[in-house]
């Protein structure tokens, strides 16, 4: 049985690493024969917003909900279409999948200059689908002198608990088996401290794995001081968003970063996609990074195959990726001079010489 994966290219360059991301998929499906995967492709995006004005038919969810998985490069063109209908589009797609742990994986690569001279590799897990990002409030007395404008966070027990238990899990897995949970529970006494008191619970259940604390004006700082301290970190909504483009820009270029958004109970499709946008400003000029793509795409396969039978080609994705980068067979933004499509193919021609 094929994994079924619907494939969402959407704009600009989002186009261009997702032909990238399925070359590399279909080279190591035929080199490892592990695995095997159907794509259906959408073209939903700016050009069907400019025929039909809207970005996607309707009842796009419950077209996709029949896949296994969502590939999807980069949506946006605030030139051509609304920037908040893109982003309505995408988190329809977090809410009704359920996809409430954005696991964002950011690693400095041999051979690629970073702004801070040191070893990263940690894990940024986000919970996507309460918090302060719940639309909860209201604007009164508008545009008064008097106006008071509230925006109410929204953390359930069910919620965080969920999205902690899964960072223990992910935790548990890796070599350092370390977790740190960021919060601000000196400060905001009710949601955060309940979100300790709910760490602390799970921690007991996980004794393997070493857990710690931070405040988040400390974690900003730390991760600029010392990045490689950190393996895996958990965060509310809004304190997940800012350290993950925190932990993308301290290892070297937006192009390099994957991210899954994950539905872990697997009831839903879990959504793919590199961290980065659609760059208009490179669109159609061959310039666009591919690594985040192609790594997002690894880790769709790991996730797809439950039972880890394509995780050798997973790694032999990430290995071949690191080995173009090492020796500079890379795009202009991490210091080479190949297009995109040119480091696609090597990439693929390390897969297949392995
Ligand atoms: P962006 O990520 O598209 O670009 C920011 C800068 O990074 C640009 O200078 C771009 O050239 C560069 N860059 C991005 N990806 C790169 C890659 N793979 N290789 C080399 N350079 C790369 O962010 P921006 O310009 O703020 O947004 C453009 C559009 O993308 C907007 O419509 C925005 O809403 C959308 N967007 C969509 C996302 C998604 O689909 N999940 C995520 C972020 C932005
Ligand atoms: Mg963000």
């Amino acid at each position: 049985e094929p994994y079924r994966v619907a494939l969402y290219p959407g704009d600009g360059i989002g186009v261009d690493v997702t032909e990238s991301a399925v070359k590399v998929l279909e080279t190591a499906e035929s080199t490892f024969g592990t695995f095997s995967l159907e794509f259906t492709n959408f073209n939903w995006g700016c050009n069907y917003y400019e025929r039909h004005g809207i970005l996607t038919p309707p009842d796009y969810a419950q077209t996709l909900s029949k896949f296994d998985s969502i590939f999807l490069g980069a949506t946006g063109w605030p030139a051509k279409v609304p920037d908040h209908l893109t982003a309505d589009v995408l988190l329809g797609l977090r809410r009704q999948f359920d996809q409430y742990a954005n696991v964002r994986p950011a690693r400095t690569f041999p051979g690629v200059k970073t702004p801070l001279d040191c070893d990263v590799d940690m894990v940024i897990i986000r919970e996507n689908s309460e918090g302060e990002y719940a639309n909860v409030g209201g604007r009164f007395a508008q545009g008064t002198p008097n106006e008071v404008a509230m925006q109410t966070a929204v953390h359930t027990r069910r919620g965080v608990e969920r999205v902690i238990r899964y960072s223990f899990e992910v935790a548990e897995k890796r070599q350092r088996q370390k977790l740190t949970m960021i919060t601000k529970s000196n400060a905001q006494r009710y949601a955060m401290v309940m979100w300790d008191d709910i760490f602390e619970e799970l921690s007991m259940e996980f004794p393997h794995v070493q857990a710690g604390r931070q405040h988040i004006d400390a974690a900003a700082m730390n991760f600029v001081l010392k990045p490689e301290s950190f393996d895996v970190v958990v965060a509310s909504n809004l304190f997940g968003d800012i350290l993950s483009d925190l932990s993308g820009a301290i290892t070297g270029s937006l192009g390099l970063n994957p991210s899954a958004n994950l539905n872990p109970e697997r009831r839903f499709p879990s959504l793919f996609e590199p961290v980065h946008g659609s760059a208009p400003d490179i669109a159609g000029t061959g310039k666009a990074n591919p690594t985040g793509a192609i790594l997002s795409a690894a880790l769709m396969i790991d996730w797809l195959s439950v039972d880890g039978s394509a995780s050798i080609a997973g790694d032999a994705i990430r290995a071949a990726v690191a080995e173009c980068l090492a020796r500079g067979e890379s795009t202009p933004d991490v210091g080479g001079n190949l297009t995109t499509a040119q480091m696609t193919q090597s990439v693929m021609t390390r897969i297949t010489h392995k």
